[in-house]
């Protein structure tokens, strides 16, 4: 089954905390895509869960990637410390009070997705001096602090704007959304194109199947997409690749070189299309899915030279 184009993170702040490593594996084998880990300090937010140190120790029994959400006041000094703990991403909230580009350049250098977060009162405006240094924007349909609230619709909204935060990473760039979802609320945050939902009670609370819920979520929020931006056709894997052109060799390993150097990832590989001067097959040019509106804009000039040099190559 292909996976569709959204990601469920299970939070696991309203897990059984007493027997976490199983509520983990339960998790995983119901099909969830990642664990949203809820670190919450009792300054930022009036609560106190978990730290590096029990992350490190879930890092042991799990492969899926790990999304560390801080509600702390202090993320600057503790970042080394989640990099170290097995985090594959660490998003905290523009509301600290201490600088923020530092604490994102100090994840993203150490290879590792950088995300802010925004309360439901707080405007995305809050966000934009650091655009280019976002790989996620987490919007919260909630108050922080507390798992099994209602999600607020309102804020949620922010997730259209929340887009064009991480178009300059249109295949990697990722729009999350935190609190309140569940069964019900799945498609109305797909149609605000979420990609990653965070789902916590709705997969622990007491008598959940958590395969189910996930599976309910899931294809809600495909649906929810499918309807609001495409015309309720499928919506494209998120990690769908797609042909952009077919060239000679040696025409299309220019054409790679130029997108390659935008940062846009190429498989370029022997196609099965007619056999060129040189002798070999033509060469397939692909691009991931969310890429490809990018390259026949962007590098329109790019592609059309590089076609017009294919025809002259093969005449
Ligand atoms: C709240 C946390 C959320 C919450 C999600 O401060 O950031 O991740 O635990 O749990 P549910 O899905 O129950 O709202
Ligand atoms: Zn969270």
């Amino acid at each position: 089954m292909t996976r569709g184009r959204v990601r469920i993170a299970a939070s696991v702040l309203n897990a059984d905390l007493a027997d976490l490593a199983r509520e983990v594996r339960r998790a995983e084998r119901a099909g969830v895509d990642r664990f949203h880990l809820d670190v919450m300090d009792g300054h930022f937010v009036p609560n106190i869960t978990f730290g590096p140190g029990t992350i490190a120790a879930l890092r042991r029994i799990t492969r899926l990637p790990f999304d560390a959400h801080l509600m702390i006041a202090e993320p600057s000094r503790y970042v080394g410390a989640f990099v170290d703990a097995g985090c594959d991403s660490i998003t905290f909230h523009v509301e600290v009070d201490e600088p923020i580009e530092p604490t994102l350049r100090a994840i993203r250098s150490a290879g590792r997705a950088a995300g802010l977060a925004v309360r439901p009162a707080t405007g995305l405006e809050a966000l934009e001096p650091y655009r280019a240094l976002l790989d996620i924007v987490m919007v919260m349909t909630v108050e922080p602090g507390f798992g099994g609230q209602a999600l607020l619709r309102e804020p949620a909204t922010k997730l259209l704007d929340a887009r064009r935060l991480v178009d300059h990473r249109p295949w990697s760039g990722e729009l999350h959304v935190d609190g309140g979802v569940n069964r019900e609320t799945a498609e109305y945050v797909g149609s605000l194109g979420a990609d990653v939902l965070v789902v916590g009670s709705a997969l622990f609370r007491k008598g959940a199947d958590p395969a189910r819920e996930t599976r309910l979520v899931r294809s809600l929020a495909e649906e929810g997409f499918a309807h609001a931006f495409r015309g309720d056709r499928p919506p494209a894997p998120r990690d769908g690749w797609v042909r952009v052109t077919t060239l000679p060799r040696d025409v299309g390993a220019g054409l790679v070189r130029t997108l390659e150097g935008d940062g846009i990832p190429v498989i370029f590989l022997r196609g099965d299309g007619p056999i060129a001067a040189d002798g070999v097959r033509e060469y397939d040019i692909l691009v991931p899915v969310a890429a490809d509106p990018i390259v026949r804009d962007r590098h329109a000039d790019a592609l059309a030279t590089a076609e017009a040099a294919g025809r002259d190559a093969r005449a």
